[in-house]
């Protein structure tokens, strides 16, 4: 969609431009598909115009395949569902040479979601998708476990964290996005460290650590007893972190990520601070609800008189 010049006639409104610059990457619209919330996009091939949406975020990839977790995987929570998938991937070889492949023909913007145990493991990853051609941003998973400090999850830690993002821009001059979790007390000092450590952008927020147990068998719901939490019941959080790290940290580009559905969840996050939106758990209640929101999102602009989702953030009244 481009603007219309001036020199149009019947006083037709200005259509918004959708287009974003996201760390130096142009994207069609602000409204990308979330990491594991649309496969490796080849399941979705049929249902969407890969090309058309802002962005597919690839479930995690790690060097070597991963099974997962034993089931059930899946809970249904009020406004929501709790997820222990355990990163199942084919693993990074089998990625490059299929799935990438697919989604780069069908000319979608392709993030690659990264997922390693140690730093080094992390590096590795960016170093092979580096001579890939089609991969426009890499996005850390840094919600995983630290095999080098007692499993810790990387986000929970700002050193850690940072030392996983030097050892992705040591091996790459892709873009790179740190994904954090808000399940830390101070998600400021965790967003500072990875952008001090050369992060291009961040991606807020993961899944919220969470369980549910069944009380007529009374037993965990989930084989793993604990699983991520995601959904509408996370967006307050997801717009309150944007907001957090956008007003700590003006200029850093984020992606809003957290129960959005609907157009309005999507402006919500803009208009708060994000760059860019990513739909997760949307996308099992609708396939098409990507491309949906990011309409929706230009009807909201033109109605708001805004020829920008860049234009959002300045119109926010931060008082009630
Ligand atoms: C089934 C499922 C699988 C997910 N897999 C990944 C993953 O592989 N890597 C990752 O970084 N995030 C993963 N996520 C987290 C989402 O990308 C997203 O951050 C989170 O679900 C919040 O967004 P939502 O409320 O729109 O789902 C997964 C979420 C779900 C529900």
């Amino acid at each position: 969609m481009t603007g219309h010049g001036p020199g149009d006639q019947g006083g037709a409104r200005t259509q918004p431009d959708l287009s974003v610059d996201l760390c130096g990457v142009r994207l069609a619209t602000p409204v990308l598909a979330a990491s594991g919330c649309f496969g490796f996009g080849r399941e979705m091939a049929g249902w969407v115009d890969l090309a058309a949406l802002g962005g597919i975020v690839t479930k995690s990839v790690s060097l070597e395949p991963r099974r997962g977790r034993p089931t059930p995987r899946t809970a249904e929570t009020p406004s929501g569902m709790l997820n222990a998938i355990g990163l199942q991937n084919p693993g990074v070889e089998a990625f490059c040479a299929g799935d990438l492949r697919l989604l780069a023909e069908a000319g979608a913007t392709v993030i690659v979601s990264l997922v390693g145990r140690t730093p080094e493991e992390f590096g590795r990853l960016a170093a092979r998708l580096a001579g890939e051609p089609g991969v426009a941003l890499l996005e850390l998973n840094l919600s995983c476990p630290n095999v080098e400090h007692r499993g810790e999850v990387f986000a929970t830690d700002p050193a850690a964290a940072a030392q996983v993002v030097r050892a992705v821009k040591a091996a790459t001059a892709t873009p790179v996005l740190a994904k954090l979790t808000a399940d830390v007390t101070d998600l400021v000092a965790v967003a500072r460290a990875v952008t001090d450590a050369g992060a291009d952008g961040l991606t807020l927020i993961n899944t919220l650590l969470g369980m549910a147990v069944d009380v007529r068998a009374r037993r965990p719901r989930l084989a793993a007893v604990t699983g991520g939490l995601s959904g509408p019941a996370i967006r307050p959080v997801a717009v309150r972190c944007v907001w957090q790290v956008a007003q700590a940290l003006p200029g850093v580009p984020i992606v809003g990520t957290g129960g959005v559905l609907t157009p309005d969840d999507a402006a919500e996050l803009l208009l708060v601070g994000a760059t860019a939106v990513a739909v997760g758990t949307g996308n099992f209640i609708n396939p098409g609800a990507v491309a949906e929101v990011a309409d929706g999102l230009g009807r909201y602009l033109a109605a708001a008189g805004v020829g920008s989702p860049a234009e959002l953030p300045a119109l926010f009244k931060a008082e009630r």
